[in-house]
């Protein structure tokens, strides 16, 4: 098959993904309706809205995570870097979620140990040249998710052997073992306690100096916190979007002031 390496969508250098026209059904339910965002590298993009709206549905078409859902079907454009993810080169649907990695709602760790957990993903693509290199890549896979102190003595413990905020901090350095370039997050700290949470949220700013950020999140306080951009979503659409500052300080529009104030959720 012929592949495309460039498509037509524009791109700006501080932008990282654009998404054109995104429309989403599961079946007849028309779950993301023509929704179009850009979104900046090296930033922090929040997607708020009420349950059922379709953060999840959206940021899973970033990495094509949808493609696994039966009756989904998915028109429109993602571009990565200018690459349209769903007509071109990474038909290769591996390397596009080695290159988006995704963390989820409730850490999931495999059944293994903490170094097997890590080293995963650059064995499953070959990224080491020796076990020693192997031993390298986790370990700074590790370090740049804060957990290496609180695990180096204990590598071949098992990973449900750590608590839930170190589970989720050890799923982030799966994925950033395999060197992305965009980490999506869907409610990362719904399932943890505060003070993991607060981890959790050092981390992503930190994370934000070299990869971009693309995270899911319930809680407003979290959004306004860690965000440079957010994304309020209502019905499947895209309401407004902006500099976080402006979304929660002066909205344009009713329903966003409405949300982000509380008076629904
Ligand atoms: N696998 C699926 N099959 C059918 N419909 C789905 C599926 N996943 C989501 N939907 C529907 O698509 C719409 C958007 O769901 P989505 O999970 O994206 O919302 P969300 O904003 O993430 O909600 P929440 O805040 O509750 O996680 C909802 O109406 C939901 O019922
Ligand atoms: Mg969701």
């Amino acid at each position: 098959m012929e592949i495309e390496t460039r498509n037509t969508l524009t791109l700006t250098k501080s932008q990282k993904i654009e998404v054109r026209n995104l429309n989403i059904w599961y079946g007849d339910a028309h779950a993301i309706k023509d929704a179009s965002l850009k979104i900046r590298k090296n930033n922090v993009t929040a997607l708020i809205g009420p349950s059922g709206c379709g953060k999840s549905t959206f940021l899973r078409a970033l990495n094509r995570m949808n493609d696994f859902i039966d009756d989904c079907v998915t028109k429109g454009s993602v571009g990565i870097d200018g690459t349209d993810i769903y007509r071109t080169q990474y038909t290769n649907v591996n390397n596009l979620r080695k290159s988006v990695g995704m963390v989820f709602q409730k850490p999931n760790p495999f059944p293994k140990s903490i170094y097997e957990n890590v080293a995963y993903g650059p064995q499953l693509h070959r990224m080491h040249e020796s076990k020693a290199h192997l031993d390298e890549i986790v370990k700074n896979s590790l370090q740049k998710a804060n957990l290496w102190d609180e695990v180096k003595n204990r590598l071949t413990s098992e990973a449900f052997s750590l608590s839930g905020g170190q589970q989720q901090r050890l799923c982030i350095a799966r994925t950033l073992a395999v060197d992305p370039q965009v980490v999506l997050l869907d409610e990362p700290c719904s399932a943890l306690d505060p003070i993991s949470t607060n981890a959790i949220e050092q981390l992503i700013l930190e994370l934000k100096k070299s990869y971009t950020i693309v995270m899911v999140t319930y809680n407003m306080q979290q959004a306004k916190r860690i965000s440079d951009t957010t994304a309020y979503f209502h019905l499947g659409e895209i309401v407004e979007v902006g500099a976080t500052k402006k979304i929660f300080g002066n909205p344009n529009h009713r329903s966003t002031r409405a949300y982000v104030s509380g008076e629904f959720g």
